[in-house]
């Protein structure tokens, strides 16, 4: 079992995060493979698929059978619902479903649209006089973390003390088997609570004075399932505070730095920029910002691929070598913004699929038509680029390009 416990740490590996793939061709070759520590890797797509959709998967670490830091200090944390299952992840789910999307908020995401064009085009109007940016601070970072705070209902000015907590807790969920990983968790955790409690107390302070915010409907409307309780409001409000803001920043980053490494795929963009959807659904197979899922757990013995796994271990779910599995896309190390049938796994399956698929995709469509129809020349400084540490959410840390100018 050696072989695959190298696998592993060689996936999480920071030498390896500026190019991971072929890494999970050896991963997909391999089947599911045992590691020495007893949890089991999936990196094929039609099993993980079938592993997201199958009840004897659960996303909560308590039923884990080898020791584990995180589900032993739950009592300190409460945890969100991307940490239950179904019913108390449903019941969670939709609660804070309500404001942000369907059957009760239908236009929310919609109504946006203006705004994020506005932040949009601020943030780029903002770089004239400049021949040299940094994407991420400059552009990609400062987009969804606006967006997140309006709409949770977060001052803006704040974020330099929730940035601080949001890059302890991402370490938190590292799950790199260093020397280092039980420092992180216990960091990540104290990192979660004073989280919780900055974005409760911002949530109180809203009752009983309605504004148009989620904190504030979460407190004032809470509807027929009877809302949550603080506990529960401050472990959703971090959840999407952190999803909101870690995840969509890569996968505009992730693009502009795929599209300069695929000059025909921009020059086709400039021209057609309505295919700027289907090139967002094209990078969330190719460039993902999600790799891995690392908290999921057996309930039970299961079978995958003529492989047992026991239960009460962890499963580890490869998301992004799933979505380059050519058993299921046509020459999946292509990218091909046109590509048709791409039902990748960027935004996961099952129960669990991203809640905020719809704003992440109206966010990156609006910033990269923006920013290929203005940027004038852009060019890649670095390639590739320095990234960030985390196996788990994938992206450059910096971008460094040189512009020859801005279009209005
Ligand atoms: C490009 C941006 C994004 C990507 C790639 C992404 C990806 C994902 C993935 C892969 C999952 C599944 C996790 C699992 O199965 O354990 C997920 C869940 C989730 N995402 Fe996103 N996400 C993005 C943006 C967002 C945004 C903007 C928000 C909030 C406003 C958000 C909120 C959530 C929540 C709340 C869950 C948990 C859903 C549940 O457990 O039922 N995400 N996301």
């Amino acid at each position: 079992m050696a072989a695959a416990d190298t696998l592993f740490r060689r996936i999480t590996d920071y030498a390896n995060r500026a190019d991971p793939y072929p890494l999970y061709a050896e991963l997909r070759e391999a089947g599911v493979v045992r590691q020495d520590d007893g949890s089991y890797l999936v990196g094929t797509y039609h099993e993980i698929a079938g592993l997201l959709h199958d009840p004897r998967i659960s996303s909560d670490r308590r039923n884990r059978t080898v020791p584990d830091l995180l589900a032993s200090r739950e009592a300190d944390v409460q945890v969100s619902f991307i940490g239950r299952d179904d019913p108390e992840h449903e019941r969670l789910r939709n609660i804070a479903m309500r404001p942000f999307g369907p059957p009760h908020s239908p236009g929310r995401v919609d109504a946006m649209h203006d705004e994020i064009t506005d932040i949009t085009t601020r943030l780029i109007d903002a770089l004239r006089g400049r021949d040299r940016i940094d994407l991420v601070e400059d552009f990609a970072y400062p987009l969804p973390v606006t967006v997140i705070c309006r709409m949770l209902g977060v001052p803006r000015e704040d974020e330099p003390k929730f940035h601080a907590w949001t890059e302890t807790v991402i370490a938190g969920f590292d799950p790199s088997p260093d020397s280092n990983a039980e420092e992180r968790q216990r960091a990540g955790l104290a990192a979660r609570k004073a989280m919780g409690e900055y974005l409760g107390a911002l949530a109180e302070s809203r009752r009983g004075k309605p504004s148009d915010d989620l904190l504030s409907a979460f407190v004032n409307d809470p509807g027929p399932e009877g809302g949550f309780t603080r506990p529960e409001l401050m472990a959703t409000a971090v959840l999407l505070l952190l999803a909101g803001h870690e995840t969509t920043v890569n996968l505009i980053t992730n693009g502009v730095l795929t599209l300069l490494r695929h000059p025909e795929a921009l020059e086709l963009l400039r021209g057609e920029p309505e295919l700027m959807p289907s090139a967002v659904e094209e990078l969330l197979r190719y460039e993902p910002p999600v790799h891995l899922l690392p908290q999921r757990t057996a309930l039970t013995d299961v079978e995958v691929a003529g492989v047992t796994i026991p239960k009460g271990v962890p499963v580890i779910l490869v998301l992004a070598s799933g979505s380059r599995d050519p058993r299921r896309f046509h020459e999946p190390d292509r990218f091909d913004p046109t590509r048709k049938d791409n039902q990748h796994l960027g935004f996961g399956s099952g129960v669990h699929s991203c809640f905020g698929a719809p704003l992440a995709r109206i966010e990156t469509q609006i910033a990269l038509t923006e920013l290929v129809r203005r940027l004038d020349g852009p060019r890649l400084l670095q390639d590739p680029p320095p990234f960030r540490r985390s196996p788990v959410l994938r992206g450059p840390r910096h971008l460094p390009l040189e512009l020859a100018g801005l279009k209005d």
